[in-house]
This record gives C-alpha cells, sequence and structure tokens, in this order.
C-alpha cells in the first residue's frame, strides 16, 4: 500500500540524525518506489543553508551509506530547506507559508510529517511552539509528529513532555519511534508466536524455565558523551528497546494485528512487571562500566578516558537484570535482560530455555543431565531461529547428542528487508501506529525503572554495586559468578 501524497518536515535538518538515518532511509524508500506519488521534504534547521549546500550535504551523506545514485536527482528535486528559529512563533509561521507553497508545487494536498531530529532539550518548547503557530491543526490534512527516545528522563519529566506536546497534538498525531521494534526480525517475533500453533501452547510457566534477552554492541559511547553521561545504559537502552523485546516475547495474544490491540497488550505486559525489590536491588540487577581493552585486535579507552567523559563518571555501560512477570502465564519466570556496550561481538539474542524433561530415564546409561530444549531468537545480526533438541548419538553406543533446526531469513529467495527507518517512517506516512509508544508504556516502563535509577544514582561508586570489565569482553568477567544462575556469561555458548 502506497501512503497518501504528504511532505515531510525535518527539524534538526544539519544534525547528525539526518543524515545518518533518516534521509537515507527516505532515499531509499523513493527509489524502491515507497513513497507517496506526490511528495517532498523540507528540512528546518537553525543554521542559514542555501537549498543548494542541503542538496549535496544530504547527497554526500547518502553515497557514504554506499547507495546506488541513479534516482538521486529525480530525489533531489524534492529536497527543500528553510532556516528556523526554534522558539520563535513568527519562525514557524513563516515555515508554514513556505510549506504551503511548496505543497501547491508538489502537488501535495496539506498531509505533513513532522520529524523531530533534534536535541532532545529542545523537545518541549518545539512541541508547544509548533502548536503556538498553528502547525500541528489538522484543518487541511493530517499533522503527525514524529519523535525520537528519550521520551523525558524519568517519569515525571516524561510527563511534563507529554503534557508540552498535547497542547497542540493528539495521541493519534504522536509516533514515538522505537527503532528496535521497526526491525523485521522483531516484528517475525509476533508472527512466530502467533502464526503458529505449536509453539503459543509451551510459551509459559509450565514449560519455559528461564528467557534470556541479550543486547550487545561492540561501539562505545562514541561523540555521544554528553547524552550518554546522563543516560547511562538503563535509560539508553533499558527503558525503551530492552523493555519493548521483553513485551513482544511475554505479551498476551491481541484478538487482531492492528496497532492498538497490539499496543493495548504491551501495555497490559509492562502493568505486569513485578517491581523490583529495592532492599535487594543488588541480586536483581548488575550494573558495570568498561575498561580499556580491545575490539577486532584494536586497543578501546576505558569508558571514563572517552572524550568528554568524566574521569570519575558513574555512568553504567553494562547492565545485567533479572525481571518477573506477575501473571498468570509468567509466574515465577525470570526474564533475563542484559545489555552492554564494547562488548565481543554486536548481536541481539533471545533464548527461552524450556524446563528439563520430567524423568529422565537416560540418566543412570548416561551419567550425565540431560540438556534442555532451547530456542534462540537472532534478532540482529544474524537473522534466525534455532531449536535446539536432543537426538540419539549415532553408533552402538547409548548416547546424546544435541543437534538443531536452523531457519535463516537470509537464506530466503528474494528476501528484500526494510530497514529500521524505513519502516518506521513508511509506517508514519500510513498512519499505522503498531510500532511506536504509546504514551500509557512510556509512562509505566518509567515507573518500572524510577526507583532502580535513584537507588543507583545514589549507591556511589561501590565496586560491589558498579563492577567493571574489559573493553571486549562479554561483561564484567564474572557476572555469572556474581549472580549464580544467571544464564548470561559467553552468549554464543
Ligand atoms: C540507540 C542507543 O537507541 O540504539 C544507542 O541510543 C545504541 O546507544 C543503539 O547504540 C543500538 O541500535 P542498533 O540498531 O545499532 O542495535
Amino acid at each position: 500500500k502506497r501512503p497518501e501524497d504528504c511532505a515531510v518536515v525535518i527539524f534538526g535538518a544539519s544534525g547528525d540524525l539526518t543524515g545518518r538515518k533518516l534521509v537515507p532511509a527516505l532515499y531509499r524508500l523513493f527509489a524502491s518506489g515507497a513513497t507517496p506519488e506526490h511528495f517532498y521534504i523540507c528540512g528546518a534547521a537553525r543554521s542559514e543553508m542555501s537549498r543548494e549546500q542541503f542538496q549535496d550535504k544530504m547527497r554526500q551523506a547518502v553515497e557514504s551509506r554506499g547507495l546506488d545514485m541513479g534516482a538521486w536527482q529525480a530525489f533531489a528535486d524534492r529536497l527543500h530547506y528553510q532556516a528556523v528559529v526554534y522558539d520563535q512563533v513568527e519562525s514557524y509561521q513563516a515555515l508554514a507559508t513556505r510549506l504551503d507553497e511548496l505543497d501547491a508545487r508538489h502537488g501535495v494536498g496539506g498531509n505533513r510529517i513532522l520529524e523531530l531530529a533534534i536535541p532532545p532539550t529542545l523537545y518541549q518548547t518545539m512541541a508547544v511552539t509548533l502548536a503556538r503557530a498553528g502547525l500541528s491543526q489538522e484543518e487541511r490534512g493530517w499533522r503527525r509528529l514524529v519523535v525520537e527516545k528519550p521520551f523525558g528522563r524519568d517519569l515525571e519529566s516524561s510527563r511534563e513532555l507529554n503534557r508540552a506536546i498535547g497542547q497542540g497534538f493528539q495521541e493519534h498525531q504522536v509516533f514515538r519511534i522505537d527503532h528496535y521494534l521497526a526491525k523485521e526480525t522483531v516484528q517475525n517475533i509476533m508472527m512466530f508466536r502467533f502464526a503458529n500453533a505449536i509453539f503459543e501452547p509451551l510459551w509459559n510457566r509450565n514449560f519455559i524455565d528461564q528467557v534470556s534477552i541479550v543486547t550487545g554492541e561492540t561501539l562505545g559511547v562514541e561523540h555521544r558523551a554528553g547524552y550518554y553521561e546522563q543516560a547511562g545504559v538503563l535509560r539508553d537502552m533499558f527503558q525503551n528497546h530492552m523493555m519493548q523485546l521483553l513485551a513482544l516475547v511475554a505479551a498476551e495474544p491481541p484478538s487482531l494485528f492492528e496497532a492498538d490491540r497490539v499496543r493495548d497488550e504491551r501495555t497490559k505486559l509492562f502493568r505486569s512487571l513485578r517491581p523490583f525489590p529495592l532492599e535487594e536491588l543488588y541480586d536483581y540487577l548488575v550494573l558495570a562500566q568498561y575498561e580499556a581493552g580491545e575490539i577486532d585486535g584494536k586497543p578501546v579507552p576505558a569508558y571514563r578516558a572517552e572524550p568528554g567523559v568524566d574521569p570519575s563518571s558513574l555512568a553504567p555501560t553494562f547492565a545485567a537484570m533479572k525481571v518477573y512477570v506477575d501473571n498468570w502465564r509468567w509466574q515465577g519466570v525470570p526474564f533475563y535482560l542484559t545489555s552492554g556496550k564494547r562488548l565481543t561481538e554486536k548481536l541481539t539474542r533471545i533464548t527461552i530455555n524450556f524446563r528439563e524433561v520430567p524423568h529422565s530415564l537416560f540418566r543412570r546409561v548416561l551419567g550425565e543431565d540431560i540438556q534442555t530444549n532451547r530456542l534462540v531468537l537472532d534478532i540482529q545480526p544474524k537473522e534466525e531461529i534455532t531449536l535446539y533438541f536432543q537426538a540419539k548419538q549415532p553408533g552402538a553406543q547409548v548416547g546424546l547428542r544435541t543437534v538443531r533446526l536452523h531457519f535463516s531469513y537470509q537464506d530466503q529467495a528474494g528476501r528484500q528487508g526494510m530497514e529500521a527507518y524505513e519502516k518506521a517512517l513508511v509506517d508514519a506516512m500510513l498512519g499505522d501506529q503498531m510500532l511506536f509508544w504509546r504514551q500509557d508504556g512510556v509512562e509505566l516502563c518509567w515507573a518500572f525503572l524510577d526507583p532502580v535509577l535513584e537507588a543507583c544514582e545514589q549507591c556511589g561508586d561501590r565496586a560491589d554495586r558498579l563492577h567493571r570489565y574489559r573493553a571486549g569482553s562479554w561483561g564484567p568477567s564474572d557476572a555469572a559468578k556474581l549472580w549464580p544462575g544467571h544464564p548470561y556469561n559467553n552468549p554464543l555458548e
């Protein structure tokens, strides 16, 4: 389905996100014919820039992604630029007039995506000013506001941000991006669970022993110290992506594959999260920060030695947490959520560990425990599903070995996936909010993590609370020792 004609207005058009993600994604959509028939992009930012300079900057950005430039000229004809003063209503009114002219020129009827690719500190001002300038009103065509995380830095500030957004926009106009939700294999979790009859009957406390969700990165903090020092891994990865992965694995089936029914189920799941017992918090949480080490054979500095980082910083770059979902399906099943920067490998992997067989008739002969069944959903960079089970060891001796059933997306003929930003942008154009956060979910996740963040911020630099790990390792070397029962050690094993 092709979206209705519309304009995409990108605020923060001279910034990093625009060049790195948004414009390359829009270009790919355009080149594959997935953008509306009539469509244009208007970049808006504080810097004075001519249209040609903006086009040139975007061409470089797209070229540097190694994309085929065959459709560039036609795309560039749809690129415009307008300088704005972010907190000045008149400046937005001038922008509105310009957009009306561009609408007429490109044959677009007034539908607009307003994408905020600006620093989060500006979100509130921007939302309020957009409303004051009348840019949120849906008199002629729809207006959709696309916002990137972070949605506040705690429950209170996320509510405040939402109140500011609410001055001009209603919930159906707000698209809060979580690019993990837009990853193809993340979406596949629901297909896997609910389009097959054989897995869902096992998907509960009666058959599942524990679930592990790991997101590892090799990258360090890069040039984002200013943001990361304030955020740390809990705000950067857990309040958003890790919570959504958990919700997709654990939520109940919605009655229909439809935005609000699916989001209702995710919200219900967030509502069932068991609050952390703060008096024994560190039985449930491991926090750590990376030391100097090696990534792909190259030395990399410690977090505290990264540019812009406080040399005595207490920001965690790794966290592992044990989470329980208090409902009928999941009572007593631990979910281990782990994520860190500067780990050995880039990967996102969900492992469903099934229970032991009820009675091991082979134990006496084999003298060992039988390996339990495991279902591994590899989200990225490998896109695979693997089921491990036991089979007879070939030969005269009685013996068992673990074998696997394996499915790989890459092997699918004609695979033409969409990158996360392409999917998110096209869904915003289509008005489908399924893969976006709704405010109730945002608030429930903050309410879940706020007490932990508060406790951690008061914990000081106690070695037993903020552990260290070598860059290039799988986290604090003894995470498993620190935390008996935790399956995470080397997630590749
Ligand atoms: C972002 C975080 O949301 O996700 C980054 O702010 C992180 O710190 C990134 O690196 C990871 O995304 P991906 O798609 O590379 O796994």
